[in-house]
This record gives C-alpha cells, structure tokens and sequence, in this order.
C-alpha cells in the first residue's frame, strides 16, 4: 500500500528523533566527514546538544582511554564503505568515560553512490564493566591459582621429603615468604605448660622471632586462630609488623581432625594479597601441613605413637585423693587401676604415714562410692571404687589416662597422659572447668607404650633375658600354670639345666615383668 510521501517522511523523521538508541548521519561529501544529524538519544548519551555536535567529525566523543585499534576499525570500514561495528570508549560532554557500540553503515542512492553514513550508538558501559570486571578477576584468579598451586605443591613436596619436622618446618615458612605476595612466615607451636605458642620457625622478618610467643588466652589473631581453628585475618600486629609489609596477616591454624599442631602466620606485602581466596587456599596449607605430622607420627609404626604427657597440681580438696589424704592424714599414691566388670573404676591407693595409726575408710567423700582396706603395715593399700562420672572416668572418655597421683599436703600432683593428637589442652580445661587452683606443670610428648599384640610381646621379649623368657615359655606351655599342673619346677629346671632354685628365680623375675608390663 502506496503511503503519502509527506506522511512518511514526518513519520521516519519522528521514529529516528525518538529511538532509543543514538543515531547519527553524516555527509561524506563535505571536509571531514562532518556531523549533520544526531537524534534525541544521542544528545542524552552523550550530552552535547545537537547544535553542540552538527558540523563536527564524531571523533569528537573519544579520548585518552579511547582503543586506537577500534577507531582504525571505524576508519577502515568507512574508507571501504562497508558496515562496521565497535565497542569503543567515549566521553560525555562532562568528562565521564562511557562505552559505546558503534555501528557505522554507508547510505547509498538509486546508483550505488555512497551519499552520507548512518550511525548506530549503544551505550554499553554496564555490560562492558561487567565484562571487564570479570576478566580482571579471572586473571587475578588465574595469576593466584598459579601461585597457589606452586606453593601446595612444593609444601606437599617438603613434607614428603620426610626430614624432622623443625626442618621441614623452617623449609615451608621459606617457601611462602618467598611468594610474590607475602613478605613473611611464621609457625608456631603450642607449649601448654607456659599458655602459649612459641617461634617453631620463622622466615622473611627483620629480627629474630626466636624468643618470641604468642599468649593464647590473648586476643591476638594468631591466638585467635588456634582458639577457634580457623582462619583469622587482621592487621598485621606489632611483633609480625614489617618495614615493607603494610597489609593483613592471615593466622592459620594447623589443625587435624582434633589436633591443633600449631599456627601458620602469613604476613601479606599489602591488604590485597590476603584475599578471602587466598585464605581459602592458606588454609590448605596449614591443613596439608598437620595432615603431613599427623602422618609422620603414624608412620612412624604401629607399635609406638605420640602421647602427650601432662602434670598438673591440684589444690582442690573436692578432688577425693585430696579430701582422703586430708582425712587420714597422710601421703597418698596412686599404684594402679583397674575397671571392674560393670565398668566402675577402682584405683589402688597407697596411704603412707610415718606414724600410721589405723587409718579408716572415712565416712563419706564425694566421688567414692567405697573404700576398701588391703593390708597394713607402714603403707596400707586402699581400693576405692569411683562413682560413675568420677574425674577419671571423665578422662577417660577423652581418651586421657591417670598415670600417677601423688598427694601431700592438700595438693595432689597428677600424671595424665593423651593421645597427642587429642592435645593437651582439652584436659587442661576440663581440670579447671571442675577444680580451683589446676596448675599444668610440665607437658611433653613420649611414645605410646605398644598398641598391637605383636608390638606387646616384642617390647616384653627385649625386657626379658634370655633364661627368664625360657622359663617363663616353657613354664606356660607345659602346662605348669594348669590345674592339675602339667610338668612340675624340678621338671623345668632340669629340663633347663638349672638348680630349682635358680629356675624359679628366673621364672618370678619373667613374671614380675610380664605383670609389670600388662599393669604398670
Ligand atoms: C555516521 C558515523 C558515526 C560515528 N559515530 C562515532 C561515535 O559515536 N563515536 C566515535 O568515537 N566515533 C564515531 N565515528 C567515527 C569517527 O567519526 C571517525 O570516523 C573515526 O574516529 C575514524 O576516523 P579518524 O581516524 O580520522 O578519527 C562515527 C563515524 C560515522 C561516519
């Protein structure tokens, strides 16, 4: 359907006034490819007024930030009368840099000759920053996922190599001061006894940090991270504070399962290097590392593993060994323990007192269900039944072992051991939740006695000499602990070229260790 020229001239020049994208045209025949119409949405784009604009090239609009590779695009496509499309930066009349999408396209009359271009402008500056914002932070990651990897890599590496653990220690604080992004590293152990973590080692910082600690009832971020088991970070604090770092610290704690092995700080060269990724990834580190200890010490066989020893002294006479000592007056000891068949503890307690009257099982204490005498003498030995939930069935369930108890004078001194991983500091919390005045007097570390049958017998076998462990087999096999005994002493100590006197000597000392080993 044929449309009134004039109408469709007015409605063509009201549809390009109004579109919301800018559109320009301009006329190739006069110098420089001047400006001679620009829309409504131009002029809002880019703030210039259409009388602002007309007789003037577009290349008005670009700028320092403007890519010369895109104009050339522009100026290629135009020279070839050809449509062209860029993504350029542009700035608006008041100086604000923005995004455009040009497309330039030659308008040509009934023979073919170009008479004017057509401009098409988009402001695509959200887009585009978004697109930009996420490349940057994809090369950023990428740039952080190399770094990272390396130093993962060569942390696992040192730790597989398998040296002691201070070297493989001071290796790894090395390696991640030596990362681009750090400017030092430090671990720390715990040493329970003192409530702090000490300088295990150090690297990248100005002085020493050798007699340096970190209090761990402090709100430091280091003591921060060994309290929670997680990542802290935070300014860097006085003691990490570097001339050339002026950003976080990252605390790490070097945790497995519930073992705390210490802490990792890692001193950034500013605020950026410690990002929430990176952190994710120190973590890590501090992870592969208390995985690697933790490894070390199963490695280190079957037979022995890492118990922490730990001594505390009481002075709380709500603790029963106290509160009897005190009622009988006397020096208390602990010779052993035992669980009875429905799971009541009984420990064997030595009373000694240099002048012992009578001493009596006294009314009541709490924590005991009974006292029972056993002999007398200078030192009478008492077996006491706890009552359920007693301090050392508490212990217990943490995996946690009296070892010895010695009482005098109101305070009693305690030997606990725990598995090294389970850490001593559980134990200690657990004392000074339930008693007043719980000292820790000494932590250490020692080999768990034999946890396998093997490893039982190989440790009694090396206690034993030869003729006693010869007694001792042949006594048990032939029967002579049976009833009716099967081969007689005299049959054993002839059989072992010895005196009866002699084989029994040697059977009683194999006894006495085989005993010593299984109760002691
Ligand atoms: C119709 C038309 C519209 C144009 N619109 C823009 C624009 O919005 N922004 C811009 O930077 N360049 C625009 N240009 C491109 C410039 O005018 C110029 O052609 C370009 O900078 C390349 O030429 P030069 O190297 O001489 O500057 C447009 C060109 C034409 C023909």
């Amino acid at each position: 359907m044929a449309v009134p020229d004039a109408i469709d001239f007015e409605l063509k020049e009201r549809a390009m006034d109004e579109a919301p994208v800018g559109i320009t045209i301009t006329d190739p025949d006069r110098p420089d490819n001047p400006l001679i119409y620009v829309n409504e949405s131009f002029e809002r784009m880019t703030g210039y007024a259409a009388e602002e604009a007309l007789g003037r090239n577009c290349r008005f609009l670009q700028g320092e930030g403007t890519d010369p590779d895109a104009v050339a695009e522009l100026r290629e496509g135009i020279a070839a009368a050809e449509p062209v499309t860029v993504e350029l930066r542009n700035y608006r009349r008041d100086g604000e840099p923005f995004w455009n999408e040009v497309t330039v396209a030659p308008l040509r009359d009934e023979d073919g000759e170009v008479t004017h271009f057509v401009g098409f402008q988009v402001d695509v500056t959200r887009r585009k920053e978004a697109q930009l914002a996420l490349s940057a932070e994809r090369e950023r990651l990428d740039r952080l996922v190399d770094r990272i990897n390396g130093l993962l890599a060569d942390v696992t590496e040192l730790l597989m190599q398998g040296v002691d653990r201070a070297e493989t220690e001071r290796a790894i604080v090395e390696r991640v001061a030596a990362t681009g992004a750090y400017a030092a590293a430090w671990i720390g152990e715990p040493d329970l006894a003192r409530d702090e973590l000490v300088t295990s080692s150090a690297a990248g910082f100005d002085g020493s940090l050798d007699d340096f600690t970190v209090d761990l009832d402090g709100e430091s971020p280091v003591a921060r991270a060994y309290a929670r088991e997680t990542v802290v970070r935070d300014d860097v604090d006085e003691a990490f504070a570097l001339d050339r770092a002026t950003g976080h610290l990252a605390a790490v704690p070097i945790v497995y399962g519930d073992a705390t092995y210490g802490v990792l700080a890692v001193v950034g060269v500013d605020a950026d290097a410690l990002d929430d990724r990176e952190l994710v990834v120190l973590e890590s580190v501090g992870k592969t590392i208390a995985t690697a200890i933790n490894a070390a010490r199963s490695r280190r066989g079957l037979t022995a593993d890492d118990l922490a020893e730990l001594e505390f002294a009481v002075g709380d006479s709500s603790l029963f060994p106290v509160a009897l000592a005190e009622a009988w007056d006397c020096r208390l000891e602990l010779r052993g323990s035992t669980v009875a068949d429905d799971g009541g503890l009984r420990l064997f307690v030595a009373a000694v007192r240099e002048q012992m009257a009578d001493p009596e099982p006294p009314a009541e204490v709490e924590g005991v269900e009974s006292v029972t005498r056993i002999g007398g003498g200078e030192t009478v030995l008492f077996e006491l039944e706890l009552a359920p939930r007693s301090v050392v069935d508490r212990l217990a369930e943490r995996g946690a072992e009296l070892r010895s108890l010695d009482v005098e004078s109101g305070v009693a001194e305690l030997t606990v051991t725990v598995p090294a991983e389970t850490g001593g500091r559980v134990i200690l919390e657990l004392l000074e939740d339930r008693f007043d005045d719980v000292e820790l007097l000494a932590y250490r570390e020692q080999e768990r006695r034999p946890t396998t049958r093997t490893a039982f017998v190989e440790q009694l076998e090396d206690q034993l000499t030869e003729r006693q462990s010869k007694a001792l087999y042949s006594a048990f096999y032939s029967g002579y602990y049976d009833d009716p005994r099967g081969a007689s002493g005299d049959e054993l100590a002839e059989a072992m070229g010895v005196s009866r006197q002699t084989f029994h000597q040697h059977l009683r000392a194999a006894e006495r260790k085989l005993l010593a080993a299984v109760l002691g």
